[in-house]
């Protein structure tokens, strides 16, 4: 039987993306989304939940919330599991890998929770479905355990593959943005999708491909599959025509000239190739130049930048040295915008810049900075 019933789901996402994702929700229609520490909770059907895997560009996953509640031992959070309506969520045959995570809690053995929860949801579907033994040989429910203090929230992952795996990246360069983060990225700049935009230091081209993906309205999830897809209880055709929607609205000749340019050939290569695998030949043109001698013939450009951050010891001073190539960019360019995310904190001082705005934000571990300059 299709199951239609409004559940809580959160779109997790990293330290500073919460605003954003939120944003993203309630663009989507989920008006009553609830930014909290590492994501955003909003209640929604199945096929909700379905669209916004498919949509979302800024969120990690988007997980169901099963259970939730105070444990201070290990017997309440298994009755709070056991009690959990799970026989209503998973077929007999399901496949219940269970990870992990505990932070400040009493219950500090992370193996010890996902062995008692998975213990409490096995116990559950035996009784429910009459039976003696599960085969496990179904689709995937991907169980977690999250516990914060003596709080513990046990979710299913509707996604599978993290929401940052479009299916455009296959090979990985010096430093990568992630997708979601470049995506982030994308709107917090006051770029609108519609005037020329270049990244003058592209790497493997994460932050033109997200920027294309904007301009063209396409859903981030078109290329890939989710593990919701399979569940059995889920109206398959609802979420095909999820799918569909989005096919129809995917306009590649929305996207206004989008280009980049790196120092490194080897960058180039794979950038050329995520291009290709991101369906965007033609799209996004892109060349070998030093930032230092770039100079394009356009006005009004919006500048998107993962430069080094110099990092390691020695890389440094090169860093520094690239830095204040940025101000020379700016006066080589009539009208143009600049926005450059970096952990060096001394970017402003270096580069002679003064941002208009500044983002706090996480790339991985490293606290950045984004920054725009006009
Ligand atoms: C942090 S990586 C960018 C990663 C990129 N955002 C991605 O997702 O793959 C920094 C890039 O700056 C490039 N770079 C370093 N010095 C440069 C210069 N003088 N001119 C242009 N690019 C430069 C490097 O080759 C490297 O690809």
């Amino acid at each position: 039987m299709i199951d239609t019933t409004i559940r809580t789901f959160i779109a997790t996402a990293s330290a500073g993306l919460e605003g954003v994702v939120k944003r993203e929700l309630i663009q989507l229609g989920f008006r009553d989304a609830r930014a909290e520490l590492g994501g955003v909770r909003f209640r929604t059907d199945f096929s909700g939940a379905f669209r916004a895997c498919m949509w979302l560009s800024c969120a990690d996953r988007v997980l169901l919330v099963v259970a939730e509640g105070r444990c201070e031992t290990f017997e309440e959070l298994f009755q709070l599991v056991r009690n959990a309506p799970w026989a209503e969520l998973m077929p007999r045959d399901a496949r219940i890998p269970v990870s992990g995570r505990c932070a400040r809690s009493r219950l500090m053995s992370v193996r010890d929770c996902q062995a008692i929860t998975k213990k409490a949801i096995v116990d559950h579907l035996l009784q429910a479905y009459h039976a003696r033994t599960l085969p496990e040989s179904g689709a995937r429910f991907q169980v977690d355990v999250a516990l914060h203090g003596d709080i513990a929230r046990v979710t299913l992952d509707a996604c599978g593959d993290a929401l940052n795996r479009r299916g455009y990246r296959t090979l990985n360069g010096e430093a990568p943005l992630r997708e979601t983060l470049a995506a982030a990225l994308v709107r917090l700049s006051a770029w609108q999708g519609d005037t020329p935009l270049h990244d003058p230091c592209c790497g493997t081209g994460t932050l033109l491909i997200e920027a294309a993906f904007y301009a063209a309205h396409r859903a981030p999830g078109l290329m890939r599959s989710f593990d919701m897809e399979r569940w059995p209880h889920v109206d398959a055709a609802a979420l095909e025509n999820i799918r569909k929607d989005a096919q129809a609205q995917y306009d590649p000749g929305r996207i206004p000239p989008i280009s980049g340019s790196d120092i490194s050939p080897e960058a180039l290569k794979l950038c050329r190739h995520h291009i290709r695998q991101a369906e965007l030949e033609g799209k996004i043109q892109i060349c070998q130049k030093d930032l230092r001698e770039l100079s394009l013939t356009q006005t009004g450009v919006c500048f998107l930048c993962n430069p080094p951050y110099g990092e390691r010891l020695g890389d440094r001073r090169q860093c520094e040295s690239l830095y204040r190539a940025f101000r020379p960019l700016m006066a080589r360019h009539d009208g143009c915008t600049l926005h450059v995310i970096t952990s060096h904190p001394g970017f402003e001082r270096v580069s002679g810049l003064r941002a208009q705005k500044r983002t706090r934000l996480y790339n991985g571990r490293l606290e950045c900075e984004f920054m725009r300059f006009v």
